[in-house]
């Protein structure tokens, strides 16, 4: 049955426009952020992708779909746990940037991205996503990454204190226009790569 969110959809993809900042971090000369409570990162597999079906973890059934197609295409889950509870969940994508979903904007080779980045709704205000930053950061600072990436709807304040507090600057805006079922973007440039060829990343 056609539900008021499918019809509120359906009219998004007729005609809308979204303006989404987009921030971004060195991963050297990072700031020191507040002790966030006791939680320890992991990357995750399609076990703990297809175990993030609780309410609380908002997890539709379509957006685990394309978490499994992303894990296969060498994207990487990150999860938070805190007493054996997942209490924070995140991704990353590697030279790339999707912009919306499948909307893929190829990234200089040593820029990484973050998406999806979520805590459960009883933990939030505890510093954990900046806990996930600093963890992300020395992570991908080891693989041979420059630069990390983030977008945040521009009414999403939450998400951009977060952003902001971790170290993150914004770079511009990505305009995204959808007209007709068809997406359009305008979007900033991103200078090449500050290193040497010879310390080509890996992933
Ligand atoms: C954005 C999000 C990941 C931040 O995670 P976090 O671990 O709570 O991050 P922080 O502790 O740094 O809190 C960031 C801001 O959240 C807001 N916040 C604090 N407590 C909150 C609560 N109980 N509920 C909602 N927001 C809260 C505050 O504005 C806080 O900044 P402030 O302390 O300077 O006022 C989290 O709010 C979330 O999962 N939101 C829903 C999904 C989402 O929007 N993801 C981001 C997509 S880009």
């Amino acid at each position: 049955m056609l539900t008021f969110r499918d019809i509120l959809r359906t009219g998004a993809r007729i005609g809308s426009v979204r303006r989404k900042l987009l921030f971004e971090s060195p991963l050297e000369g990072r700031r020191p952020v507040p002790e966030a409570a006791a939680v320890s990162f992991r990357y995750g597999d399609e076990r703990d992708l297809a175990s993030l079906t609780a309410p609380e973890y908002a997890y539709a059934a379509d957006a685990r779909a394309f978490g499994f197609e992303r894990l296969r295409s060498g994207d990487r889950l990150v999860l938070g746990e805190s007493a054996g509870r997942v209490v924070f969940y995140a991704w990353l994508m590697f030279r790339q940037m999707d912009m919306s979903i499948g909307n893929y904007w190829p990234l200089p080779a040593d820029c990484a991205y973050t998406y999806k980045l979520f805590t459960v709704a009883d933990c939030r205000g505890r510093r954990i996503c900046p806990a996930y930053y600093e963890w992300v950061k020395r992570e991908l600072w080891t693989l041979g990454y420059n630069r990390l990436f983030a977008w945040v709807e521009a009414g999403n304040r939450a998400s951009i204190r977060t952003h902001l507090r971790s170290g993150f600057r914004q770079a511009g805006c990505i305009w995204h226009f959808r007209l007709l079922f068809r997406s359009y973007f305008i979007r900033p440039a991103i200078a090449a790569a500050a290193r040497q060829p010879e310390q080509a990343c890996a992933s």
